[in-house]
């Protein structure tokens, strides 16, 4: 029977899942997000949350959210363009275009559909999108939604993003439209992308820049205002999107830009135009959770002390990690299964750090992704990274070989920063020397070492080998 036949496939597909260290569980936590929590009813450090300031829990937070039930009820009732549009809506969007410092601001159901709506907004058919190849799922699977040309350049470089764009041509040199899109801070590595030579390059070719401040809004920057405030290049891209799911400590999300952009988003982004308005509470505790970072911004700073705190401790125990303010610190260990032993043997010591293995990372770099919390206190971080060691240890890992992956390489002949010493003249400008150098500036086929495979121009998807695919996707993007 048909029936049978799926099911034997899909416990086939399951078991090969297993066999590769890919399966997936759910876990259960009892309570909120809190620094400790029940984890299957067991209480542990909760080192891996996105409730960066410990607002999703805040009483203020709570008591927003429950009042906006009590008054506009529980669900918006339909999308915002029929009659979802209520007065919490607006008031949040009107916050946040002041905090991003933009003109508008629309709300979208989450990130991942507001990174959905934009791209597909911004290109399509005959446009080109140009990607870092560590961009979050959702702006990979806005890129192949968007039935744009997508060119993927490699993490944090502008100098083979620079030769893309040469490549494969900005606005100005066809008639399609380009854009840009980015991470801000990488949501498994937590670096940070080069903003200013993107934007640089996108004015150069004409190019739409979009970035994604997930995991920055609250977290970096002036007051937590993100890292296009940090560069001060918040009026230089078209779109800011940013979650309410983190910091923010609720659900939802938003785009900020210009008056016209956000009309012209509101006219033509699917997800936004297809999908129920978020529901008032989580909107509400939201506007509480942004009042509260911008009257007590104190929460940003806690949240680097504790980022130091958990950085110092992990280093002193061995682990190779930098010793910088980021709150997002990856343990790459490697191998699928011994990501997954260190994973379940630290949760048995009371630490819950969870396991990030392909399709989140490309292969070969599974992790730990550890996350600070200004919730935390320097004692949880330093009993953490004990915890962490002794267990790698028992286990037969090294700390000294788990950490930050290696940073970017220098680029051979030009280095970035000299973009800035051709003041005035742009990034194409004072590179060019370097790209001249080259007869094949890249080989776009051949992957750098430890690192993975070089970009890749896709047009339609192509089909993959069962459980790599997702992971392909999150190297090549394929369109
Ligand atoms: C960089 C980035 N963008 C977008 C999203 C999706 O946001 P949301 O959880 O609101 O859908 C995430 C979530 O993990 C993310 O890390």
């Amino acid at each position: 029977m048909h029936t049978q036949t799926g099911s034997a496939e899909i416990e086939e597909r399951l078991a090969e899942l297993e066999r590769l260290g890919l399966g997936r569980r759910l876990r259960l936590v009892s309570g909120p997000q809190g620094p400790t929590v029940l984890l299957d009813g067991k209480p542990v450090l909760l080192l891996c949350s996105n409730n960066y300031l410990g607002l999703a829990d805040h009483p203020r937070v709570r008591e927003a959210a429950a009042e906006a039930a009590m008054r506009w009820g529980v669900g918006a009732g339909a999308s915002r363009l029929i009659s979802g549009t209520m007065t919490v809506h607006r008031r949040l969007e009107e916050r946040l275009a002041a905090f991003a410092g933009r003109e508008a601001c629309l709300l979208f159901g989450s990130g991942y559909l507001a990174n959905l709506g934009v791209i597909g907004a911004f290109a399509g058919s005959g446009d080109t999108v140009f990607s870092d190849e560590l961009n979050h799922a959702s702006i990979i699977d806005g890129c192949r939604l968007s039935r744009a040309q997508v060119v993927v350049y490699r993490h944090r470089d502008a100098e083979h993003l620079l030769w893309s764009m040469r490549r494969h041509g900005g606005r100005r040199e066809r008639n399609g439209r380009s854009l840009v899109v980015t991470d801000s801070i990488f949501s498994m590595d937590g670096d940070i992308a080069p903003l200013r030579e993107i934007v640089e390059l996108a004015h150069a070719f004409g190019a739409r820049v979009m970035v994604d401040e997930a995991h920055a809004t609250g977290t970096f920057g002036p007051a937590g205002r993100g890292a296009l405030a940090q560069a001060g290049l918040e009026g230089e891209v078209d779109a800011i999107v940013g979650t309410l799911g983190k910091s923010l400590g609720s659900y939802g999300a938003y785009v900020c830009g210009e008056g016209a952009t956000i009309r012209y988003l509101l006219n033509t982004a699917r997800s936004f135009i297809f999908s129920t308005a978020p529901s008032p509470p989580a909107i509400a505790g939201a506007l509480a959770a942004l009042e509260l970072l911008e009257e007590r911004p104190h929460r940003v700073e806690r949240l680097a002390g504790n980022a130091r705190a958990l950085r110092r401790s992990l280093a002193a125990e061995g682990f190779r990690v930098e010793a910088d303010e980021m709150h997002i610190v990856p343990l790459v260990v490697g191998d699928e299964r011994d990501t997954l032993r260190l994973c379940h043997a630290a949760i048995e010591q009371g630490v819950f750090a969870q396991a990030i293995r392909p399709p989140t990372v490309p292969a070969g770099t599974s992790r730990l992704r550890l996350a600070a919390m200004a919730s935390h206190t320097a004692g949880d971080m330093r009993l953490a990274a004990g915890v962490l060691a002794s267990t790698a240890r028992k286990l037969g890992l090294d700390p000294g070989e788990i950490g930050t992956p290696p940073g970017k390489p220098e680029p051979e002949h030009a280095p970035v920063q000299d973009a800035h010493a051709g003041a005035g003249r742009g990034l194409e400008h004072a590179l060019q020397p370097a790209l001249e150098e080259r007869a094949t500036p890249f080989d776009i086929e051949a992957p750098r070492p430890r690192r993975p495979p070089a970009p890749s121009v896709t047009g339609e998807q192509e089909s993959r080998a069962p459980f790599d695919g997702e992971r392909e996707d999150a190297v090549a993007h394929a369109a």
